[in-house]
């Protein structure tokens, strides 16, 4: 039994962001090799317009491939209704929108105010989409590069609105902005309004406090974590976003502590170097590939 749920978002958030283009093939054998690792959920690709972002041209058949490694749940991000009709064809088992607290963010993102794209959200979720789970994801949810502060209120209010239409909420720290003190403060809060549709955390550690926030969202009670391959990744549309929480280093934190994540540490590794080795010139991160595993570490039991 997993006790943290890790969703590896590298393929989208990570491939989005990057300067170098990962090839069809190569985003193939990556993907099967995070599976290989053990990790449960894969946010594989986006559907937006391939001129936006050319490296999600291939999402489609990104999906269909995903769909045949056992037991992976195959997670998209769409923007609208159009997105959302992309991923329901190829298979997506899950759909996670983008609905920035900040408003500027919204409009720089998707080209919506917060609220149209709480209504974008409200379509899709009418929409018939016979088992396929729908995350609503409230972005800028700590701070924002283009907006600076964004009040805890616009944070609840967004969340609530998602909380009325999808299956679970996620808080994003796109830019991050985020403290452990602040995590503690607006999970609590969002918690307090929607109970148990508050779900993961999607968390950067453009300032170095991924660890620190993930651990104290923990403490709040949260399970379900994104987290991106030797910490690619970035919003495009939000200036200075920069890589997210680590898996290998998150993996390491969880299991050390006797938090069992389902995912093998080594495997891990060999799936990072093949992400490395397809995008040479891309930096990548990680303390644990950097340091190694400690001698005698045993991974929960
Ligand atoms: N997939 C593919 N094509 C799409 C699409 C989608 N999800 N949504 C719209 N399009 C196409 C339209 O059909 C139209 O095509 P045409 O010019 O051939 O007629 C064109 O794109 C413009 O459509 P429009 O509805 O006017 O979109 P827009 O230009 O206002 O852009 C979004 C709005 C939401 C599609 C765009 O801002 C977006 O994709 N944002 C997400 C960015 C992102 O991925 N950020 C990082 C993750 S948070
Ligand atoms: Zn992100």
């Amino acid at each position: 039994m997993r006790q943290i749920h890790i969703c590896e978002v590298g393929p989208r958030d990570g491939l989005q962001n990057a300067h170098q283009r990962m090839s069809t093939e190569a985003k193939k054998a990556w993907i099967r090799a995070i599976a290989d690792a053990g990790v449960e959920e894969i946010e594989v690709g986006s559907f937006v317009p391939p001129k936006l972002i050319p490296a999600m041209a291939d999402t489609g058949e990104i999906v269909a491939f995903a769909r045949t490694l056992p037991g992976v749940k195959v997670v998209a991000l769409a923007p609208n209704l159009k997105g959302f009709q992309r991923s329901l064809e190829a298979g997506a088992h899950k759909v996670t929108f983008p609905v920035s607290a900040s408003r500027t963010h919204s409009l720089a993102n998707v080209r919506m105010t917060p609220e149209q794209m709480l209504e974008e959200v409200r379509k899709c979720a009418q929409h018939p989409h016979p088992g396929v789970e729908i995350e609503g994801a409230v972005s800028t949810a700590f701070g924002c590069t283009l907006q600076g502060e964004v009040p805890d209120d616009d944070v609840v209010r967004i969340a609530a609105g998602l909380a009325e239409i999808c299956d679970c909420v996620a808080l994003a720290d796109t830019v991050g902005y985020a403290n452990p003190a602040q995590i503690r403060r607006i999970f609590r809060k969002v918690k307090s309004e929607i109970g148990d549709k508050l779900e993961a955390a999607h968390l950067h550690n453009t300032r170095g406090l991924g660890l620190a926030n993930a651990l104290a969202a923990y403490e709040e009670g949260v399970r379900h974590f994104d987290s991106s391959m030797g910490g690619l990744g970035g919003c495009p549309f939000a200036p200075g976003a920069s890589g997210n929480v680590i898996t290998e280093d998150l993996v390491f934190m969880f299991e050390s502590m006797g938090l069992r994540t389902g995912i093998d540490l080594d495997r891990l590794m060999a799936a990072r170097k093949l992400m490395v080795a397809a995008l040479p010139e891309e930096p990548v991160y990680g303390h644990m590939a950097l340091a190694g595993v400690p001698k005698g570490f045993r991974a929960a039991a």
